[in-house]
């Protein structure tokens, strides 16, 4: 298990930086001659949150609320909830469009029905700044969130590790995946192939999107045990669904069998749940609401701010959890 120290690997800058700045993507028409904005006594900031029904929502609303009183009394920050729909955060957005905010910030359900409204605030003029998951619609002021392409790779690693090293790892993997119409859904599942398919040994199955929702994947997993008399690791694509994972093992006296791996790593959740033993890894992905709105708040005073903001991440197992986990570092390829 000591090798799983090594895993952080190089060391890389958090932040990428794209070549196109966020006042050219505020104002396509206008690039290269950015007016700077007048400073306003009080800005009002409309947040979209796709969903409060994961603890990691919440810790994110409550984090990012929290920052906003602290760090910037002139901002008025007006969340909407859109209840896990996509069809209802299509109108939260339009709302704010039609309210005439500031600025917009948004953490969409989804990476493809999301995009069009992203695309009316920002050619209203309105800068957009999204959070955590893409949309395929890329000319948005600013992007800040974890490289879920690498954590997948990195929970690939810790897998292999687990299973007997590169080269002679051994065993049968049960992936449980988040929503897959996500970026996030979409990269950890990606990453973690690109690792794990290297090893001869190692045979990937299931591969079903649980929406990230615990209870799915505890109903996945009775089916997955039932079909399949071994599995050696689940990687579930969230904490919580790793844990209800977890929970339909231990209903069926499997859970000494399988080693459970999860990502976000609330200090609540996924952190105490490797201190308990029952995850065996979780990956750290930080809530991206104050670096967002530190974003937002640049733009509208004038600043430039790169494109995408990259934000850290690290691995916690039960020997490295009480001091903080191990940082995972962007690999060089
Ligand atoms: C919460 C959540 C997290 C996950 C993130 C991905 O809604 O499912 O558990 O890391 O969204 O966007």
């Amino acid at each position: 298990m000591n090798r799983l120290l090594t895993l952080a690997v190089l060391v890389g800058g958090l932040l990428v930086v794209s070549s196109v700045t966020a006042q050219d993507a505020k104002k396509p028409e206008a690039a290269g001659k950015p007016e700077a904005p007048k400073a306003k006594e009080k800005y009002i900031i409309g947040f979209s949150q796709c969903t409060v029904k994961e603890p990691w929502r919440v810790e994110f609303n409550r984090r990012l609320k929290e920052h906003a009183e602290k760090a910037y009394p002139s901002v008025q920050l007006d969340m909407l909830d859109a209840d896990d729909k996509t069809e209802k955060q299509v109108g939260d957005v339009k709302t704010f469009i039609r309210r005439g905010v500031d600025a917009i910030l948004i953490s969409p359900k989804e990476a493809a029905g999301l995009a069009g409204v992203v695309k009316e605030a920002t050619e209203a003029g309105i800068p957009v700044v999204v959070l955590d998951r893409d949309v395929t619609y890329q000319g948005y002021a600013c992007f800040v969130g974890g490289d879920n392409k690498l954590i997948g790779r990195a929970a690939g690693k810790v897998a292999i590790e687990m299973l007997g090293g590169p080269g002679k790892a051994k065993g049968v993997v049960y992936e449980i995946c988040g929503g897959l119409a996500s970026t996030p859904g979409q990269e950890r599942r990606d990453g973690f192939h690109e690792a794990v398919e290297k090893e001869k040994g190692l045979k990937i199955i299931g591969g079903l999107d649980c929406d990230w929702k615990k209870d799915k994947a505890h109903s996945v997993t009775q089916d997955a045990l039932k079909a399949n008399p071994q599995i050696d690791l689940l990687y579930a694509h969230n904490d919580p669904m790793a844990h209800g994972a977890y929970l339909a093992a231990k209903a069926a006296g499997r859970e000494g069998e399988i080693k459970f791996i999860g990502i976000d790593s609330l200090p609540n959740e996924g952190q105490r749940w490797v201190k308990s033993g029952e995850l065996t890894a979780t990956l750290l992905y930080p809530t991206p609401g104050e670096v967002g709105l530190d974003m937002a708040m640049k733009i509208l005073k004038g600043e430039k701010v790169e494109k995408k903001v990259t934000l850290p991440t690290r691995v916690f197992t039960k020997e490295n959890v009480e001091k903080g986990g191990v940082e995972v570092k962007v690999e060089k390829n």
